[in-house]
């Protein structure tokens, strides 16, 4: 994966996008290689996954204009929708992962740290959708994904007006959970990471899926959903050991994932 970095440290792994002459921006080959590191990703072992950009400037600062510069409209929407499958692939990727966004979250950069569970970032970060700026509409999810969490009137005025946010803009709009400096950030998303690694991993896979597809549907078909998912953990090994270990007043040792 030339563009990819792939580290593990125990129960996670970290996933570095590594283009920074670029200041990492989207390809087919780095989106080829994104893919191919979480097709990569043991989830016997792995239970919780960051995903960063190499360098300190940048997470990813769009997807690739030169590519984009001379395609056709079929062409277009072939790589709207390559971007956009894996994308997805990320947002439903069995266990959690968290973008650690260490620098310019624009276009294709701020729809990959949409795709991700969780959004955490320096507070050099700046995030947008510049797309109309460049004749384009956003096209790897930000017309969709941006509305979906911070709101229509927010994101309409970020993709309209092509207005990039900075981190304290971003953490209060609710697009990042937490910022930090440019040194504490990796170390703040690998303590985060493993202390979602140190749960029961089945029952964050299941709470992951009940969220992510209870959102796309009614509250009456929500809860179905959540009921299966819930009762599935019954069926496993964790459950028991969780319960008993509380009922015994112990803390548990650990959870096999299964
Ligand atoms: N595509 C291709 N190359 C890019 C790039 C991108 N999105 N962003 C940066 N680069 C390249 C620059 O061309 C430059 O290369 P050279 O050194 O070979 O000239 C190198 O990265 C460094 O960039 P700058 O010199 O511009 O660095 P800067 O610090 O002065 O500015 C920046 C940084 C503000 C992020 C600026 O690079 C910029 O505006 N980049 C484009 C951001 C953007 O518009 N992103 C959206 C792309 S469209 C999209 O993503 C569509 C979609 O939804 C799928």
């Amino acid at each position: 994966m030339g563009f990819v970095d792939y580290e593990v440290d125990g129960h996670v792994a970290v996933i570095t996008i590594n283009r920074p002459k670029a200041l990492n921006a989207l390809n087919e080959d780095v989106l080829k290689d994104i893919e191919a590191a979480f097709d990569a990703v043991d989830l016997s072992e792995i239970r919780a996954i960051i995903l960063t950009g190499a360098g300190e400037k940048s997470f990813v600062a769009g997807a690739d204009i030169a590519a984009m510069s001379v395609m056709t409209k079929e062409q277009g929407e072939h790589f709207g929708k390559f971007g956009n499958d894996i994308f997805r692939k990320i947002e439903t990727f069995p266990v959690p992962v968290i973008a650690a966004v260490n620098g310019f979250a624009l276009g294709g950069g701020n729809e990959l740290a949409m795709s991700c569970d969780i959004r955490i970032c320096s507070d050099n970060a700046l995030f947008g959708q510049p797309e109309v700026g460049l004749g384009i509409t956003p096209g790897f999810g930000g017309t969709q994904r941006l509305a979906r969490l911070i709101g229509p009137g927010k994101a309409k005025e970020m993709v309209f007006a092509s207005r990039n946010i900075k981190a304290d803009e971003a953490y209060r709009v609710g697009l990042v959970n937490a910022v930090y400096t440019q040194e504490e950030l990796m170390p703040a998303a690998k303590k985060l990471a493993g202390a979602i690694a140190k749960m029961a991993p089945i029952a964050v896979r299941n709470s992951k899926k009940a969220m992510n597809d209870g959102l796309q549907t009614d509250m009456d078909q929500a809860i179905v959903i959540e009921e299966k998912l819930f009762g599935g953990c019954f069926e496993t090994e964790d459950q028991k050991n969780g319960m008993q270990a509380f009922l015994e007043k112990r803390k548990v040792e650990q959870f096999n994932n299964r």
